[in-house]
């Protein structure tokens, strides 16, 4: 077990940060030599600033998929949403930023209470809009032939983490998140963290395990679309 935690504790991180910062770097080089036709597609926005802020519009608030299938759009968009306020949250995982959150004038009881009100709420919301997403996946004909081995892995593996991550939250004795403020000190200041009192939580070294991995499957897999988007709609819209 001592081997484990050493491997998800102290090589992994290193591990999964290098293999996402290769594999981005070896994204972006292929979809710079993506064909680039000079081709305008209907309705192109009628000069560049405009389609820039169809781009954001797009990535913001998937402006086309709330024309094209509504339903889809508000289980999406809510998930997205969700996910990127937990994501947010999480800036208390790693750092000190109860520090800035206390200079705005909150106090340590009002930032543990907006903590586990919106944390607790986001947990609980984004697991519902997975397994709905699931569902959708499985039961609506059309987007069950569409989907593949790799699509099911990648929101089986969100649904493990938010799992894990809500099993912390709603846990019996309350996560000390400055114990992972210690472990994330040592690991960016590259000291021996394989003694952090941290990684004897099984249920955190599940959580952050399954989260490095994800880190490292994201640049191979279909959940980059957040980054291709910004490709492919400058291209397709180009004159
Ligand atoms: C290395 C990366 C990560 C670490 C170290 C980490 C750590 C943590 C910790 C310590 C908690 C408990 C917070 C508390 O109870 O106060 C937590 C909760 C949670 N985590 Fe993570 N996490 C990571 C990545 C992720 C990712 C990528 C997701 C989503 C896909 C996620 C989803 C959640 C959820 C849903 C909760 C429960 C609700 C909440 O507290 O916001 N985590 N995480």
């Amino acid at each position: 077990m001592d081997t484990v935690r050493f491997i998800v504790g102290v090589i992994l991180p290193y591990l999964a940060l290098g293999v996402f910062a290769g594999g981005m770097l070896y994204r972006i080089w292929v979809w710079r030599k993506l064909a680039s036709p000079p081709i305008t597609l209907f309705p192109a926005p009628p000069d560049a600033s405009a389609n820039a802020w169809n781009t954001v519009q797009e990535a913001v608030l998937f402006k086309s998929l709330f024309r094209g299938d509504r339903g889809l759009w508000l289980l999406a968009w809510a998930f997205h949403v969700v996910l990127a306020l937990i994501l947010t949250g999480h800036l208390r995982v790693f750092t000190h930023a109860d520090a800035l959150l206390a200079r705005l004038g909150l106090g340590e009881q009002d930032i543990q209470a907006m903590s586990s009100g919106v944390g607790g709420a986001a947990g609980v919301a984004i697991l519902v809009t997975a397994v709905l997403l699931l569902v959708r996946r499985l039961t609506v004909r059309r987007a069950r032939e569409i989907s593949g081995a790799g699509d099911y892995f990648a929101l089986l593996l969100i649904g493990a983490i938010v799992v894990t991550g809500n099993m912390m939250r709603f846990g019996a004795e309350h996560f000390d998140l400055n114990l992972t403020r210690g472990y994330f000190a040592g690991l960016f200041s590259f000291a021996d963290v394989s003694g952090a009192p941290v990684l004897q939580h099984n249920v955190f070294l599940l959580h952050m395990g399954l989260a490095w991995l994800l880190v490292m499957l994201l640049p191979f897999s279909k959940l980059l679309h957040f980054g291709g988007i910004f490709f492919t709609h400058q291209l397709i819209r180009k004159h």
